[in-house]
């Protein structure tokens, strides 16, 4: 089962999930993290900012990538992820990658990518946002558990959410390489963060729902080392509310997310 962390505010996340990169790094400087973009990830990104940690050796791959866009476009994840987390965190940006960021060809981009994480060792600690269709990366629902990084076509709820990032919804691109369900549970730990009621039917749905590739972020129910941290008006949709507080309360002296 998640562990599920209930929290005030997205401050307050972004500091418990600092807390677990931090421990990670100090244990292996060059541990391997899962980058997300979007608005989810960035409470974290300060936290970890304002703790000056050296994370010179962490290498970092992004979950996802719009297919596309011309180079440089400020709202690229390669342009989001310099300025989010590379550029505040310190992190070497030749050690950062983002799926399809290897001037080869987008035919076979994906299977490129999963060498080179696989060559890497693989992800330590991935950090996850939820959509409102219930997809993690860009997996939309339908995804099989089974995949790896590929390219995916956008579902139009998703293009819609994330047009608050364009000029206008029609500069939202239809196409996106994202890694797959299959490469997100090879990662040792997941973080799914969510804050604020529009994410509350997919959180509840991706915890305590039936596991199926209708609601793509179920696939977390099939990993065994899972944190989700949300705010009360994330989880406000959570059955088993009161057990999840009740668990992290009384969680022993050595548990951690
Ligand atoms: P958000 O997006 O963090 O901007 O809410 C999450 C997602 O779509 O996965």
């Amino acid at each position: 089962m998640a562990e599920v962390v209930f929290v005030d505010s997205a401050e307050h996340a972004g500091e418990l999930v600092a807390d677990a990169i931090a421990e990670l790094v100090a244990a292996k400087p060059d541990a391997v993290l899962g980058l997300a973009t979007g608005s989810t990830p960035l409470s974290t990104y300060r936290a970890l900012a304002a703790r000056h940690l050296p994370l010179g050796s962490v290498r970092g791959f992004a979950l996802d990538e719009y297919v596309g866009l011309p180079p440089g476009h400020p709202q690229s994840y390669r342009a989001v992820i310099t300025r989010e987390a590379v550029v505040p965190l310190g992190l070497a940006p030749s050690f950062v990658r983002v799926p399809g960021d290897d001037g080869g060809p987008l035919e076979g981009a994906g299977e490129r990518y999963e060498r080179d994480i696989v060559e890497a060792g693989g992800v330590d600690l991935q950090l996850l946002g939820i959509g409102s269709t219930g997809h993690i990366g860009f997996n939309e629902p339908g995804s099989s558990f089974a995949s790896l990084t590929r390219v995916k076509t956008l579902a139009a709820r998703t293009r819609a959410d994330n047009a608050r990032f364009f000029d206008s919804p029609d500069d939202v691109p239809v196409h996106c390489l994202t890694q797959g369900l299959g490469t997100i549970l090879r990662a040792r730990h997941l973080v799914l963060l969510a804050f604020g009621e529009s994410k509350a039917a997919a959180i509840a749905a991706a915890v305590e729902g039936p596991v199926t590739s209708s609601v793509p972020g179920s696939a977390i129910q099939l990993h065994a080392h899972v944190s989700v941290i949300v705010d009360e008006a994330a989880g406000s949709q959570l059955a088993n509310a009161d057990y999840y507080r009740a668990a992290w309360a009384s969680r022993l002296p050595w548990e951690r997310l």
